[in-house]
């Protein structure tokens, strides 16, 4: 029973988690801890990410895009938005 909990909250940050420990859950592995990117491309400061509106990485994040994943079952819009306002100021540099 443990094992099913533990397995089943894998992937799917508490639900008042800022916008950092979310990006270091789900996104870390593929997009570098600095955001400058590894089996995906750098979403940080200069990158092609930083000059699209919310609305692409939105979309990006929950549709999911090529070989990215989507999170439409591991967030919710305020857990979103707090991502999303997370890369926002990271991109500022
Ligand atoms: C399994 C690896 C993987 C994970 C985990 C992952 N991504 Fe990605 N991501 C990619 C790949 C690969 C692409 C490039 C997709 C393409 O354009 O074909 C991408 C593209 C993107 C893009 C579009 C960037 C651009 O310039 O076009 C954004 C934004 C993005 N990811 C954000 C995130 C966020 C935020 C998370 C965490 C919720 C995340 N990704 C998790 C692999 C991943």
């Amino acid at each position: 029973m443990f094992l099913v909990i533990s397995a089943c909250s894998v992937g799917r940050p508490a639900d008042d988690a800022d916008g950092d420990e979310i990006y270091r859950q789900l996104c870390v592995s593929c997009h570098g801890a600095d955001l400058s990117g590894g089996i995906g491309p750098p979403l940080g400061h200069g990158s092609n990410a930083a000059r699209q509106p919310d609305e692409f990485l939105e979309f990006a994040i929950m549709m999911g895009l090529g070989s990215m994943p989507s999170f439409s079952s591991s967030l919710d819009e305020h857990q979103l938005d707090r991502l999303v306002d997370y890369l926002r100021e990271e991109q500022k540099g």
